[in-house]
């Protein structure tokens, strides 16, 4: 199974059917301006699953999806939802056969979440009407077994329509355990390459095991589109399978891998600053290392560093 979805090596792999495209072809006449340049410098190299060799990202994006051609664009994002296709609605599914990491993989969420919510928001968010987006939600596992007992509205952006049918069914009032004043509102069955938020709705926007599916370009501005999105003091929740160097591609999905050095210098491109990052624990070891980091449109707070010295040997008016 592949490298955006789920936490997954390269076997193991459920069987793949491709029952037909679903995105629809960009108009002629509506190219998309595409950078001649790479917008990252990853000199690092990576790999295919196949084995095969890059000496850095810029190789590989320019096989993948090409140097300004929107077609080759396009057929890259279409394998990834036809991968996506084929696979059953199923926690077990979007898992790519691990499901057993859903119970791990949500205890380790929840604590980031709180700390999260504790840190930001006064009395960790409780009274306040809390808004959330579930990127990539699939067939809406995390918003069930966490966002929505924690956010009072959670709308799921998913581009696989028979998983975010199976979402909403899965979240519907009547199959969740918590209060009125918590429902799943708006369900968008689109890819993130293509969305842009409403302004200042969302506190936490959650985006889990799908970005490797987006191309370095598309990454940059999907962050800088949603970051409208935010309401003040809003952030993104970024959880992600983390290659040990540069970058691994898998070739049957179109997705990537990309490394903790990798995804900083995305950050810096996209104007984000990492608030606060952990690495997920107890996953199997053959799985890749995941980590979760919280991204701010603000500069963290330095501690001392960012504020002037002030002379303790001196008068000073008391505030
Ligand atoms: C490994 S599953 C993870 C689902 C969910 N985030 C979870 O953790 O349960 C990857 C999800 O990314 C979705 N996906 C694929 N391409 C995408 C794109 N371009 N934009 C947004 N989501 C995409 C897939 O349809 C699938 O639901």
């Amino acid at each position: 199974m592949g490298t955006a979805k789920a936490p997954i090596l390269l076997s193991s792999r459920p069987s793949f059917c491709n029952i037909g495209p679903q995105f629809i072809a960009p108009k002629s006449g509506a190219r998309r301006a595409f950078p001649s340049r790479p917008l990252t410098q990853m000199e690092t190299g990576g790999l295919d699953s196949d084995g095969r060799t890059f000496k850095n990202a810029e190789e590989m994006w320019r096989e993948e999806v090409g140097d300004g051609d929107p077609q080759k664009k396009f057929q890259w994002y279409n394998k990834g939802i036809n991968y996506w296709q084929g696979v059953e609605a199923t926690v077990d599914g979007v898992l790519g056969g691990y499901g057993h990491v859903n119970t791990p993989d949500i205890k380790a969420s929840e604590d980031f979440l709180n700390t999260i919510l504790a840190e930001r928001f006064p009395d960790a968010g409780r009274g306040r009407h809390l808004v959330t987006l579930d990127c990539g939600s699939g067939i809406g596992r995390i918003t069930k077994n966490l966002l929505i007992r924690y956010f009072n509205e959670v709308d799921l952006l998913e581009p696989v329509s028979h998983f975010l049918e199976s979402a909403r069914v899965n979240l519907a009032p009547e199959n969740l355990m918590v209060s009125e004043l918590h429902k799943a509102a708006n369900f968008y069955c689109v890819p993130l390459q293509e969305f842009t938020p409403d302004a200042e709705r969302y506190d936490v926007i959650w985006v889990q095991w799908c970005i490797g599916h987006l191309a370095d370009d598309d990454f940059i501005a999907f962050f800088k589109r949603a970051k409208v999105g935010l309401k003040p003091g809003g952030l993104f929740v970024l959880k992600e399978n983390i290659a040990r160097t540069g970058f691994v591609l898998d070739k049957e999905d179109k997705s990537i891998t990309r490394s903790d050095s990798y995804f900083k210098e995305l950050f810096k491109q996209c104007g984000l600053h990492i608030y606060k990052m952990k690495d997920q624990k107890e996953f199997p070891d053959e799985l890749f290392a995941v980590k979760m980091y919280a991204l701010t449109t603000e500069m963290p707070w330095q501690g001392n560093r960012s504020r002037p010295k002030r002379a303790t040997n001196r008068p000073a008016i008391i505030r």
